[in-house]
């Protein structure tokens, strides 16, 4: 399926469909753009707090979109964004596969517009016998005389199309969709992209000793892998890598301390933290960031069967650790302590590890925000919290307090794999940062991650959050 592509044009044609977007108290501005009986119609229903219009012409359709000043430019640009989306109804509607933005207002809403409206635009089709009788085409979003430079607008077309292999890639069914199957869509993502993959087999995996990988894997049919990607451009900004570490569990049954029905129905998308990070690698490494990157993927499914792991069991994990596995279930930070584990060989500058690790990361805080907590430098985690004002993948900071462990500690091994029932995502993080010895800072995705329905441009099913809020965190991070 072809995606939505952001151009540019010097001035629209008489049979372009036109998008004005103007500023609700500078209505003069719009003059020049409209008919007289046009301007005259806005302005009376302006005065009654209109802000959507519509004017059919000849040849093309003008749509109009007043927008009230805000003090606050990252709430601004959100409402940019999500106006952009609310066009796609219309656009659909009369069947526009092109549209050209005039912008009346500062020179950044043309983007944020544009960018709402292709990520709202986006629709996983592969598995409907006739997609294209389900298909709502919409091919061009043109940016009319703008002065955004030609490499703003082909970095956000590179971020669109990493966010929308980040969906695809959760969206994909678990029957299409096994380790295996991940492994190779991180190698094809490494070779469309430009990043390398390296992929640790089972021997490999064994050989390392990731007892969290393999305890996780062991009622499966399917082997247990490992990606490594990379991105080491000439000249990289940071002599330490940057690791990116993504729970990639393509199905979590719960194992056998099976989840009920309703709860495992979604679970395809515990692999949304691997996907976020293919996706971030995949958009630095088009975009040539000046970075050095590492991106782990432990990847296995959680089932049982008639090998699966136990409650119960006591498992060595890669760093020698214990673990007693009370919870067949919390499986994420097992596979992540593996790969965090590994990370330590990088000598790494900062760990991100991002996760659909927790079901009360869902319950504390819904599906608009990512729960995050870790031990980097206050400075880097106000960066990353920026950073998700500017995308609008907000973050909130949990603490992880000493105390929090203590639910941790096992009668019979070092550390067991469940806290108590309260503040289960932070007794998770507390799990992960026993096995990191360098800044690292963990984001519970579960919430944003999927959604039942869609929110705005955030389309139903994988929303690839991770990947505009990782990019635009390492783009900053690359020029300080
Ligand atoms: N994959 C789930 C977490 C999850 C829940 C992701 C909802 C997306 C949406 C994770 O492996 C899990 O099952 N966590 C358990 C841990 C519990 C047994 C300690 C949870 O949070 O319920
Ligand atoms: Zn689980
Ligand atoms: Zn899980």
């Amino acid at each position: 399926m072809k995606r939505v592509q952001l151009t540019t044009v010097q001035s629209a044609g008489t049979s372009d469909n036109l998008v004005v977007l103007a500023d609700k108290d500078k209505l003069d501005a719009l003059d020049a753009h409209l008919a007289p009986h046009e301007s005259a119609f806005l302005r009376r229903a302006a005065t009654l707090d209109v802000s959507n219009f519509f004017f059919p012409r000849a040849e093309s359709v003008v749509f109009v979109r007043l927008f009230k000043p805000d003090r606050d430019a990252a709430v601004a640009r959100e409402e940019v964004r999500l106006a952009g989306n609310d066009l796609l109804r219309e656009v659909r509607q009369y069947k526009l596969d092109s549209v050209t933005i005039r912008n009346l207002c500062q020179q950044d809403f043309s983007l944020s517009f544009a960018e709402g409206m292709a990520l709202g635009s986006y629709q996983f089709l592969k598995y409907f016998s006739k997609p294209s009788k389900k298909e709502k085409i919409l091919r061009e979003i043109r940016l009319e005389n703008t002065a955004i430079p030609d490499a703003d607008i082909r970095e956000t077309n590179t971020v669109l199309e990493a966010v929308f292999l980040a969906r695809d890639l959760v969206n994909e069914p678990h029957s299409h969709l096994n380790a295996v199957h991940l492994a190779e869509a991180v190698v094809a993502a490494g070779e469309t992209f430009g990043f390398s993959v390296d992929v640790l087999g089972k021997e490999k995996i064994e050989a390392l000793k990731m007892g969290g990988l393999l305890a996780v894997n062991q009622a499966s049919t399917v082997p247990p892998q490992f990606c490594v990607l990379e991105w080491k451009p000439e000249g990289a900004r940071n002599t330490k890598p940057i690791v990116l570490v993504g729970k990639g569990v393509v199905y979590d049954t719960g194992g056998l301390s099976l989840k009920p029905s309703d709860g495992m129905a979604y679970m395809k998308c515990d692999m949304a933290g691997a996907a976020a990070v293919v996706g971030t690698l995949a958009a630095a490494a088009k975009t040539g960031m000046p970075l050095h990157l590492i991106g782990l993927i432990p990847a296995t499914d959680n089932k049982i069967g008639e090998r699966a792991l136990s409650p119960g069991d006591v498992i060595t994990m890669g760093s020698g650790t214990t673990v007693e596995v009370v919870n067949t279930d919390a499986e994420g930070r097992l596979i992540l302590a593996d790969a965090l584990h590994f990370a330590q060989k990088y000598d790494p500058e900062l760990v991100l590890d991002l996760a659909t690790l927790t079901g009360s990361a869902v319950k504390a805080l819904g599906t608009q925000v990512i729960c995050y907590m870790g031990t980097a430098p206050e400075h880097v985690k106000k960066q990353l919290e920026n950073s998700g004002f500017a995308t609008y993948e907000r973050l909130v900071e949990l603490p992880l307090w000493k105390e929090f462990g203590d639910d941790l500690k096992s009668n019979i091994a070092d550390l067991k794999n469940l806290g108590s029932s309260n503040a289960g995502m932070i007794t998770a993080g507390k799990f992960l940062e026993h096995f990191t010895k360098f800044p690292w800072l963990h984001l519970d995705i579960a919430g944003p991650a999927y959604l039942r329905a869609a929110n705005g441009y955030r389309t139903k099913e994988g929303t690839g959050v991770g990947v505009r809020l990782l990019f635009d965190f390492l783009k900053k991070h690359a020029t300080i």
